[in-house]
């Protein structure tokens, strides 16, 4: 019996040995992270969902908080979560989200007021300019209200362009017309005078859009509303947009006054459904091993080459860091990322710089030596 405690005490001995050594490592990554690495460049940031915000994982919440300084709500601000139905709204997770910031004294973006996707189901339906101008007004006062003081900036209007750069067809564009845009700056401004106020907006990197961007933006000024920022959404792939081209929208905003951001990156490492030429986006990809190439884990060939494109955007970022104020990421890491359920469902993507067990990847390290 006596020999037998012995060997136990032995046993945990070794084992709190190796702990200790374990926290040690850990305690001197703690030194490095993208937050400190970039400070003195732009904010990092990332999207929480709610299980994130909530701490359901202390290994999730942890990460986050030693890798990033600004949070973006992935949907809990959308208005079909907040703004359910014409007379009730729902702030439960909205202002966990808020708590879970202040708790840990990161800035929080607010995402989104004013957007035609995952928009409160009442109003997709309103057919007079009268209850939809009330929509908007109602609903920016009550949730930048709200949140007055404690959201650092607005992503005011979500997505109003099309790929040539016309306005995109929605409730708000046939309803009320192009003034629409204007109205919820100002609504904005009024509901929250300090905080920032930005358009928010995917491919406007690319030339077509690009201008159209630009023209909507000149528009908007010259209306006299505040606007304080562009977000370059940056959902891209490893092929493209080519740097380029991103570099140069990053120096006409920026020409125009406005601070711009990378507001939703992630780069995706599966084929894209309309990147096969004569594919019908409408065809069913589900549970294809075509598309989805790599369920068991990424291959290094590929790794390497996500590795590479980032390195090549971050080189852009840190060159026009005083045009650009924060780079977000979609997501924490590979596991929840969105892009593992769209455009296709059921796949696995690896398009953050943390995998599934949220280790950092290459391209994390690679990245922060760039700053070296
Ligand atoms: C996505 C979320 O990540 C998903 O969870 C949700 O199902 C759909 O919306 N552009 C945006 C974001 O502005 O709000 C979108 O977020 C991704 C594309």
């Amino acid at each position: 019996m006596r020999q037998f405690s012995f060997c136990l005490m032995l046993i945990v001995l070794v084992l709190y040995g190796c702990g200790s050594t374990a926290n040690q490592n850990q305690s001197s990554a703690i030194e490095v992270s993208l937050k400190s690495t970039f400070k003195n460049d732009f904010q990092m940031g990332t999207a929480l969902n709610v299980s994130q915000f909530q701490e359901k994982d202390p290994s999730v919440t942890a990460l986050i908080v030693r890798e990033f300084n600004a949070i973006t709500p992935e949907n809990v601000m959308k208005s079909a979560v907040i703004h359910p139905e014409a007379n009730r709204y729902d702030f439960t997770q909205a202002d966990q989200f808020v708590a879970f910031g202040e708790k840990y004294k990161m800035d929080m973006y607010g995402h989104t007021l004013i957007w035609h996707s995952q928009l409160s189901p009442f109003a997709q339906k309103m057919q007079s300019k009268d209850s939809l101008m009330r929509f908007m007004e109602d609903h920016i006062q009550t949730v930048a209200g709200r949140y007055a003081g404690k959201i650092k900036g607005w992503d005011v209007v979500n997505e109003a362009l099309n790929e040539d750069g016309t306005l995109r067809k929605s409730v708000f564009l046939d309803i009320l017309g192009e003034g629409y845009i204007e109205t919820a700056f100002r609504l904005a401004q009024k509901a929250d005078p300090k905080a920032e106020l930005y358009y928010n907006d995917y491919n406007i990197e690319q030339k077509a859009k690009r201008k159209g961007a630009i023209e909507l933006l000149k528009k908007l000024k010259k209306s006299g509303v505040r606007i304080d920022g562009v977000g370059i959404q940056g959902h891209w792939s490893l092929n493209g947009p080519p740097v380029e081209e991103i570099e140069q929208s990053i120096i006409e905003y920026a020409n125009m006054g406005l601070k711009v951001m990378l507001t939703e990156l992630d780069i995706t490492t599966l084929p894209n459904p309309w990147d096969l030429k004569g594919a019908e986006i409408s065809q069913n990809f589900e549970g294809s091993p075509y598309m989805n190439p790599y369920p068991t884990g990424l291959p290094d060939s590929m790794q390497m080459k996500l590795t590479a494109r980032y390195e090549a955007l971050f080189k852009v970022f840190i060159k026009h860091q005083d045009k650009i104020s924060r780079v977000t990421f979609w997501g924490v890491h590979d596991g929840h990322s969105w892009l593992n359920g769209w455009p296709i469902k059921g796949r696995t993507n690896y398009p953050l710089f943390f995998d599934r067990q949220l280790k950092p990847k290459p391209v994390y390290y690679k990245v922060m030596a760039l700053k070296k």
